[in-house]
């Protein structure tokens, strides 16, 4: 499994946590930045993970910002890309079984470490059901393709 990370200053900390906790487990991760703690703007960094997302390049992203509102919402903009906002571990799980969610967001200055290492947990550990959700997927995906034209 391979996992995208990117964040702005805010979310900064929170990213390395999380970063050692997947190499702790052996998971190979890239991470696209913001490297230092001077401001910047997370659109930025959600667009570079979304777009490796999209790209199928990697199988998961996961960005902080402080809120994880911004960062998501500017995810969510990459076609292909259904960015999940978390903070508690059923919408964890249940954001990939039936939105078959391609990137966590979280918001580091909501969640404590340890809510949001079980919160990334349960994300990556959770599969997509298929079934009755797909075609509700696949209604998220002519919305899209109604304003890419
Ligand atoms: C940065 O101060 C903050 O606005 C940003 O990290 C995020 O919370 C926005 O949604």
């Amino acid at each position: 499994m391979k996992i995208a990370l990117g964040s702005d200053h805010a979310g900064l900390p929170l990213k390395k946590e999380i970063i050692k906790h997947l190499e702790d487990k052996g998971i190979e991760i890239q991470d696209f930045g913001t490297l230092t703690e001077d401001s910047c703007d997370y659109p930025d960094y959600a667009m570079k993970v979304a777009e490796e997302v999209a790209a199928k390049r990697f199988d998961f992203g996961i960005l902080v910002c402080g809120t994880g509102i911004g960062i998501s919402i500017a995810a969510n903009k990459v076609p292909g890309i259904r960015a999940a906002l978390c903070g508690d571990t059923f919408s964890a799980h249940a954001c990939r079984q039936h939105n078959d969610a391609n990137i966590l967001a979280l918001g580091q200055r909501v969640v404590g470490v340890g809510l949001a290492l079980d919160i990334v947990d349960n994300f990556l550990s959770a599969k997509y059901e298929g079934g009755r959700h797909q075609k509700r997927i696949d209604k998220i995906s002519a919305i899209e393709k109604k304003y890419n034209k």
